[in-house]
């Protein structure tokens, strides 16, 4: 019997209107998207009725430092608290995984805790948290600080944060509960411990004021790719978004973060490695081309210097947009996106640039038909490059409806997807155990 091929984990990386920096622009796409809970609702379902692992919703606790004038030429300004959508979106789903970012700069660890261990219960074991340190000056004035804390420093904050966030967890044995009306008990004290956390940035006493959730605990997710960001997801994360534009870079990435974990006694195969991925879907090439094409039309470059401006903290003058690209100096914010902007900027100019990132911010970009993708994505996954994809519609609903209408058939018919869930916790989509 043939060997079964390495099965594909899918998630939708979702947001009102799509990820391309035009994306409200288009023809297609309502602008509205951004405020409205049934869109959100609609692409959820999309996904869902696809059997994706998982949807994701990404957050910044901040508007870009810019001019209202410069702001309101995109639909960045607009989106929800994510947890809230997950908690709204939980009873109207039953398979799906359900991903939010929660920042363990600006959350206190116990509030983190409660929040994905209360959504783990309400969506019958489905949550995932994507840890992350926020890295942006903008962010740190709405939490009354002037600059955003050090990249190291966040970085070392953000293990002690998981320790407490994960004892915290803990803080109930399984099936604790008596409920003995007869003696008075309603659960046995021995199964209740307290944390007690002092440590070097929390203290913490606990405990939380809930049993263990139905996956164990949420699965936690990461999206740091720099050395300092690598180190805490070998030590703490389940599954890892990335960016990475090109196979030889995912090959690269992937390789290196799995050979850390053995340094904290976790097996290579206990982390799921999730690029992101942005498809143009065609019957044809050229009509895939001519999806591209229309939104890179669209693009106006002082949107796409403040979209730079969010990604690196960096603001580049609209009066060198033909001039080469100067090298991107790292600095305190998102030193991967920072390094891996001015690899991609190598002998362009600015404005290249800018129409290079603008559609996914550096992550992988595929135009072409159903079978092309579908090859494409089955060269990643077999040269270890990936355990599946963090899918980023160019516009939504469209550019999800084209991925789960053309890609995912293909995916199936090759035998790398799933065709309806056999499982119920996204810990289970992901293959992984609930012991990490
Ligand atoms: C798919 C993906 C999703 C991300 N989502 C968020 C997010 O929701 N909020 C945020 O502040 N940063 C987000 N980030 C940025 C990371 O948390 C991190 O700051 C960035 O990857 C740079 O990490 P580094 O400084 O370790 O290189 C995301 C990154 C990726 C690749």
């Amino acid at each position: 019997m043939a060997a079964t091929k390495k099965q594909i984990h899918l998630s939708a990386f979702l947001n009102g209107v799509g990820h391309h920096v035009a994306a409200w622009r288009h023809p297609n796409v309502d602008p509205s998207g951004a405020i409205r809970f049934d869109a959100y609702r609609r692409v959820v379902a999309l996904a869902e009725a696809a059997k994706f692992d998982a949807v994701f919703f990404a957050d910044n606790l901040a508007l870009p430092l810019a001019p209202p004038e410069q702001l309101s030429k995109g639909a960045v300004a607009n989106f929800f608290e994510p947890s809230s959508l997950l908690f709204a979106l939980a009873p109207l789903t039953t398979h799906i995984g359900l991903i939010a970012t929660v920042s363990s700069t600006y959350m206190p660890p116990f509030h983190t805790a409660r929040k994905f261990a209360s959504l783990d219960h309400i969506s019958g074991g489905r949550a995932g948290w994507n840890l992350v340190t926020s890295a942006t000056d903008a962010e740190a004035r709405n939490f009354g600080l002037k600059d955003q804390i050090g990249h190291q420093e966040r970085y070392a904050r953000a293990a002690e944060y998981v320790a407490v966030v994960k004892g915290l967890w803990k803080s109930w044995d399984k099936d604790p509960y008596l409920f003995d009306k007869e003696s008075g008990r309603y659960f046995d004290p021995d199964k209740l411990h307290i944390l007690d956390h002092e440590g070097t940035y929390y203290s913490v006493r606990g405990p939380l004021s809930l049993p263990p959730s139905p996956q164990g605990h949420p699965v936690i997710v990461q999206a740091g790719s720099s050395d300092d960001g690598q180190a805490l997801a070998a030590q703490t994360a389940e599954m890892v978004f990335t960016a990475q534009p090109d196979l030889a870079a995912a090959t690269a990435f992937a390789t290196g973060l799995r050979a850390r974990l053995a340094a904290f006694g976790r097996s290579a195969d206990g982390i799921r490695i999730m690029p992101g991925l942005q498809p143009f879907v065609g019957e044809t090439r050229a009509e895939a081309q001519a999806k591209f094409d229309t939104l890179q039309a669209l693009i106006d470059p002082a949107v796409g210097l403040g979209l730079l401006y969010a990604m690196t903290g960096i603001r580049l003058s609209p009066d060198k947009l033909d001039e080469p690209v100067e090298t991107l100096a790292l600095n305190e914010g998102m030193q991967s996106r920072i390094a891996l902007f001015s690899e991609l900027g190598r002998g362009l100019t600015l404005r290249q640039l800018l129409l290079k990132v603008a559609g996914a911010r550096g992550h992988w970009t595929v135009i072409g038909t159903p079978q092309e993708i579908a090859d494409q994505i089955e060269a990643w996954i077999d040269a270890g490059a990936a355990d599946g994809f963090n899918i980023m519609a160019p516009i939504l609903p469209g550019g999800l409806e084209d991925f789960t209408r053309l890609v995912v058939p293909e995916l199936i018919r090759r035998g790398r997807f799933r065709t309806g869930y056999e499982t119920s916790t996204l810990r289970q989509h992901l293959g992984l155990s609930s012991e990490q």
